[in-house]
């Protein structure tokens, strides 16, 4: 049986739905955003290790570490990040949950860190929240796994769902790195702030970072980013679906920037 996109969104509940539809105020907010601001990096405090710890932490701190990560191949990332022991999640989780799509996807989506389903079924956004991400991705036509793949700041889940600390973000920021330089994809859109913080270095609040442009640097490519609310907020917080909306209406439109100066680069190239 085929249900409609309206149907299956009235049946998950989320009202009111996803609607595309192209809004040229937002379309041309975006288009006159294309500025970068870089956000200040903010210190980062280390946490407490146990004892046995502290060891294998030295060894996660040690300069090589991303060095390393940043040569690894896809293959060589599952690897290592199953065996990572570089900050103390390791601890409790069931298993290290990577993130979910096609290798080649234009779209990249992070959220922050697995929650319990995840941890058990290795696979980021399976649980509530991930209801409403899939909607939301329905809602600019995209889907789970065609042309997007899906990340998270931790890699591990935090025991009690507590947001990601600063040092297990850093610990786990150069698997996402590699991530992106291994997908290389046209848009990135960070889903709340342990994600945010992961790759703009900003600790500041979500509600006044949305809405402005970034980009986000892999070595000679600058990718533009969108900064959004996590769907897990928006369960909590209904008002704010509206302002998630505008955000995805914008990175869309980035998208279609990206794709079409994409394509005039490759005629330059063949003439
Ligand atoms: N929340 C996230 O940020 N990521 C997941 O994978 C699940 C819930």
């Amino acid at each position: 049986m085929t249900i409609s996109r309206e149907q299956m969104l009235h049946e998950m509940g989320l009202s009111p739905q996803w609607k595309l539809r192209d809004n040229p105020s937002v379309l041309r907010g975006a288009e006159s955003m294309l500025v970068d601001e870089p956000v200040e990096a903010s210190p980062v405090t280390p946490v407490q290790m146990p004892q046995v710890q502290v060891k294998r932490a030295l060894v996660a701190g040690t300069a090589e570490r991303p060095e390393q990560i940043a040569g690894m191949s896809w293959d060589e990332l599952q690897q290592s990040v199953e065996d990572c022991r570089a900050c103390r999640l390791c601890e409790e989780r069931q298993q290290a949950v990577l993130g979910v799509g096609e290798r080649s996807a234009d779209w990249l989506f992070v959220g922050e860190g697995p929650g319990p389903e995840e941890d058990v079924r290795g696979e980021p956004f399976v649980g509530p929240a991930g209801k409403l991400l899939d909607a939301m991705l329905a809602a600019i036509g995209l889907k789970r796994g065609e042309d997007v793949y899906i990340a998270n700041a931790v890699k591990c889940h935090p025991p009690g769902n507590h947001a990601p600390e600063a040092a297990e973000i850093l610990a786990c920021t150069p698997y996402l790195k590699r991530q992106i330089a291994l997908l290389q994809p046209k848009v990135i859109v960070l889903l709340g702030r342990a994600a945010v913080h992961a790759l703009l270095g900003s600790e500041g609040l979500l509600g006044s970072l949305r809405g402005k442009p970034f980009e986000y640097r892999d070595g000679e490519r600058s990718i533009p980013v969108v900064v959004t609310y996590h769907p897990a907020y928006l369960l909590r917080t209904l008002p704010d679906k509206a302002k998630a909306w505008e955000d995805l209406c914008r990175a869309r439109a980035l998208m279609r920037e990206a794709r079409a100066s994409g394509l005039a680069n490759a005629e330059n190239v063949s003439i």
